[in-house]
């Protein structure tokens, strides 16, 4: 069958026509033909299932069936959930538990879900996870979304909390609504009416010259081509870049392409064109070179340099020296060394980049899934070659970031086309393309030597790492500081080294992941804890505990912790747990099965914000005529619930119920500069911004009124209402001027970590904060395929202050999950891993149950003295699984993923095979 023709069914209850080509994916006929956006779309190839829809009452990838499939039949989608009592319970349940973070596989969870339900109203925990296999989820860890389901017969609601209780209570998501319905407007949801489609023409090459021929032929051939734009079409800077002095990354590839999957060309035309044109129409000569792989490649005598300007290919080198770790580790009781090797890791957000922009006079918006909302407005008018205020930058809501939306990756081509053309133009990226094109998790190559006393005592800490940071900077330099300083881990200890090189080579280029660098460098620390442990036959757990950083002790930067350092009552709390794993796991063992159990702990420590550097976040509490107020948060929430905390903090700062606010999330016309979302910093440094524009707004009002500061504010229409003791205070708004905003009052609040720029040899304060953790990890080992499966995790983490638990709760087992996949099953290989079938994040199969404990040591500088939890959650995870595996068979993994082969060869190699 072929050609347009109309195909009837029914969709939600209503019966619709459409008029399509009978291959058309359902997915798309009901996203751009019927507008029923919910259903979303994560890889096109059935591999991710957030397009999960009902076909006669059957989950189905919408994806995978071709529209004409659908003749005469009943479609139902998460905009038709609502409509009966069983899934609208089924969605509130969603919301109550926090299942839904950023939301982007939500709707294709739900469908799953109401699949089950209808078939088995009262399902257990196996059926719950059958049913669910086949969508995935990149941030929740699945755990929430099981409750979710177990409990969607119960009609239970949320209590909202009075004013000046949001603070520590668990509210739903502020956003939580919105994304079970499945009315969130993502990245690839919305575009001006009329906008022309872009696509970008990647080389298939690793590193190639090449030149690109004459475009009238294609141009004849394809009268829907709009427009090709090359290198020389950028109106301003042909270059961008994280850091102000390094600006190496080409919007278009001039001449020299430096990764697979760099951008050489943008198609620009109508959908039908964009659709059907293949790369080989569009005559690009390629002359393709020896790529330069991996460290050994960047770093080998002769190698050919990936910038031509940084010869030897070294982008950055990062140093740290405390005392003398020379003469420490000569002296020492017990020594050991461990070498760790990691590879690239893919962020898999399921909602791939996607945007549109559009001219608007002498001004560009330009709407996109983002981190990093500023950053992005002032490179994108740098591209363009006019002042950053001409940019006006529209986040979407964010279907997960992770560091991967930190980046530029559709912004800069969008805004060319656009500003070009004045034509409105949408782009959104292919699985394959977001894998190819976007950061990645810096692989390392790592050696550490770790010295103590015969008490146990560390003495000295030797770290060396290098870091693949591909073609171009991105965060490379940042890892590169990161490193040293963490490198010895949450560990007292007096004589630290520690230096990194990030090397440049062909691959995409690493970015930021959840850690920043961390995360590979904790595998080194936590691998010679337990080497030295051993040695002096003290309890691995123990061992941390008796060189725990506590208050009072310097960091390796020299920096002295004066409070919130809570690492020892994360340990403390984990040790009864750690001791029965241990043991039952023990007893597991005695009979010499083929199958080993073993409990390896891990810890972390991690800097909240940026490293040694000025990082402010600005807020603004708005309150207009009708006695609205509405936090203007520059803090885009990437599905971590930076929307949700920072309006409980303002609402408790201001005295109103949380409930009584509404936001305004990232637009930067209206809201301020908050930074980006990274560092784990949105709770702590925007957090504090948030609670003292509440203050400052509730200032003001008490200022009006001449009320004392005990007073209460009330909201009324028009009007605020101020109760001091007997007196009564009246505030009419209406006749009030207002400002830009539309707000007859408005309070802000500036909040800069205190830190400091760090010396030659690393020393200085980086942080205003740290926030410490461990996880213990029970994990089962088939020693025959060298298989492992997690069986249970227990995680503490000290968080300050927890504004939110069941926000804090999703964290850390969303990191958790990220840190099992990379551990276990990670690793993108150029032309190999490029879609979400060969590349393996964790289902819900994969996931144990988790404990969450969560330790309160306040941060006196933070917002009700909370700090982050980001990127904590996830470092500890891996070093505990390597720890497990280590006790459960007596062989440490120094290569991750720990991939069954990988397993099996460590287990045949120390005889056990
Ligand atoms: S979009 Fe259909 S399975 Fe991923
Ligand atoms: S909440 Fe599941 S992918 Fe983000």
């Amino acid at each position: 069958m072929s050609g347009r023709q109309p195909i009837a069914f029914a969709v939600n209850g209503r019966a619709v026509t459409v008029t399509a080509e009978p291959a058309t994916r359902l997915s798309d006929v009901l996203r751009e033909e019927l507008a029923l956006t919910g259903t979303k779309v994560g890889c096109e190839a059935g591999d991710c299932g957030a397009c999960t829809v009902l076909l006669d009452g059957t989950q189905v990838c919408a994806c995978l069936v071709p529209v004409a499939q659908v003749a005469g039949r009943a479609v139902q989608t998460v905009e038709g959930l609502a409509g009966d009592p069983a899934t609208r319970r089924l969605q509130e349940s969603f919301h109550r538990h926090n299942a839904a973070q950023c939301g982007m596989c939500t709707p294709g969870m739900l469908m799953a879900a109401a699949d089950l339900l209808r078939r088995q109203p009262d399902p257990d925990e196996r059926q719950v996870e059958d049913a669910l296999a086949g969508v995935l989820c990149r941030c929740t860890g699945y755990r929430a979304i099981v409750r979710a389901v177990l409990d969607a017969g119960s009609a239970t609601r949320p209590v909202a909390p009075a004013a000046g209780r949001a603070v520590g209570a668990a509210l739903p998501k502020v956003d939580g609504m919105a994304k079970v319905a499945g009315t969130e407007i993502y990245g690839a949801d919305a575009a001006p009416e009329g906008a022309l489609w872009l696509r970008a023409v990647r080389s298939p090459h690793a590193r190639a010259r090449f030149t690109i021929g004459a475009l009238e032929g294609l141009h004849a051939r394809f009268p829907g081509l709009v427009r090709v734009l090359t290198a020389g079409d950028v109106p301003g800077r042909n270059g961008f870049g994280i850091y102000p002095q390094i600006k190496d990354q080409p919007v278009l590839a001039d001449g020299v392409v430096r990764h697979r999957g760099e951008a050489v060309a943008a198609l620009v035309g109508d959908p039908a064109t964009i659709r059907a044109l293949r790369d080989s129409d569009v005559p690009v000569a390629w002359e393709p070179l020896d790529p330069v792989v991996g460290i050994d490649g960047g770093l080998a005598e002769g190698a050919p340099p990936v910038q031509e300007d940084r010869p030897g290919n070294i982008l950055t080198r990062g140093r740290l020296q405390r005392g003398d770790p020379d003469a420490a580790l000569a002296a020492a009781a017990h020594v050991a060394e461990a070498h760790m090797q990691t590879r690239a890791v893919e962020h898999a957000y399921i909602e791939p980049e996607a945007g549109w922009a559009r001219r608007a006079g002498e001004r560009l918006e330009l709407f996109v899934t983002t981190q990093s909302p500023y950053m992005d407005r002032d490179e994108t008018a740098a591209i363009l070659g006019i002042e950053p205020e001409r940019v006006r930058i529209i986040p979407s809501a964010c279907g997960g970031g992770f560091g991967g939306k930190l980046d530029l990756s559709v912004q800069p081509l969008l805004a060319v086309a656009a500003w070009l053309l004045d034509r409105p133009v949408r782009w959104v990226y292919t699985r394959p393309e977001s894998m190819m094109s976007t950061t990645k998790r810096h692989p390392a190559r790592m050696t550490g030597r770790a010295a103590c006393d015969a008490e146990g005592r560390l003495t000295a800490y030797d770290f060396s790492g290098d870091f693949d940071t591909g073609a171009y900077a991105s965060w490379g330099p940042t890892v590169a500081d990161r490193v040293p300083i963490h490198a010895s881990g949450p560990y007292r200890v007096a004589n630290v080294r520690a230096v990194t090189r990030a090397v440049l080579t062909n691959m995409a280029p690493s970015g930021a992941f959840r850690g920043f660098g961390v995360p590979q460098c904790a595998l080194v620390h936590e691998a010679l804890m337990d080497a030295l442990a051993a040695k002096c036959a003290i309890d691995p757990l123990q061992f941390r505990l008796i060189n725990a950083l506590r208050p009072g002790d310097a960091i390796s930067t020299g920096h002295v912790l004066d409070a919130s350092a809570g690492q020892v009552p994360c340990l403390a709390a984990l040790r009864e747990r750690w001791h029965d794993w241990r043991a039952a796991a023990d007893a597991f063992n005695l009979d010499d099965k083929s199958v080993r159990r073993g409990v390896g702990v891990g810890s972390v420590w991690y800097g909240c914000g940026n490293t040694s550097m000025s990082n402010p976040s600005t807020m603004h509490l708005g309150l207009d005529p009708d006695g609205t107020v509405t936090l203007y948060s520059g803090a885009v929430d990437i599905g971590e619930g930076a929307n949700t905390v920072l309006v409980q903090i303002a609402a408790d700062a201001l005295g109103v119920p949380a409930a009584a606010l509404r936001y305004v999330m990232g637009d930067t016309d209206l809201t301020a500069d908050a930074g980006k979302t990274s560092g784990s910093r949105q709770t702590y440094v925007s957090g504090r911004a948030a609670q003292r524009a509440g203050e400052d707004l509730r200032a003001q009002l008490l200022r009006l009124t001449n009320a004392g500061a005990q007073a209460a504010i009330e909201l009324a229409s028009g009007r605020v209402i101020v109760r001091d003791g007997d007196a009564v205070h009246r505030i009419d708004l209406r006749d009030m001027p207002r400002d830009r905003r539309g707000d007859v009052l408005s309070g802000a609040g500036t909040f800069d970590p205190p830190t400091s720029p760090l010396d030659g040899n690393g020393q200085g304060k980086p942080y205003g904060t740290f926030g410490f953790g461990a996880q213990i990890a029970l994990v089962e080992v088939d020693m025959a395929l060298g298989r492992v499966a997690v069986l249970g995790v227990a995680a503490a983490h000290d968080v300050g202050r927890a504004i939110n638990p069941a926000q804090l709760e999703g964290q850390i087992h969303g990191g958790i999950a990220q840190g099992l996949g990379y551990a276990l099953m990670e690793e993108y290989v150029p032309g190999r891993t490029e879609n979400l079938h060969d590349y393996l994040i964790p289902t819900v199969g994969d996931l144990p149950p988790i404990e969450v404990m969560l330790i309160e040591e306040p941060e006196p500088t933070g917002p009700y003295g909370a700090k982050g939890i980001g990127e904590h959650s996830l470092i500890p995870t891996a070093p505990a699984i390597l720890g497990g595996i280590a006790h459960a068979t007596g062989v440490r993994l120094t290569e991750v993923p720990a991939t069954p082969a990988r397993v099996r060869a460590a287990l045949r190699a120390n005889g056990h095979v």
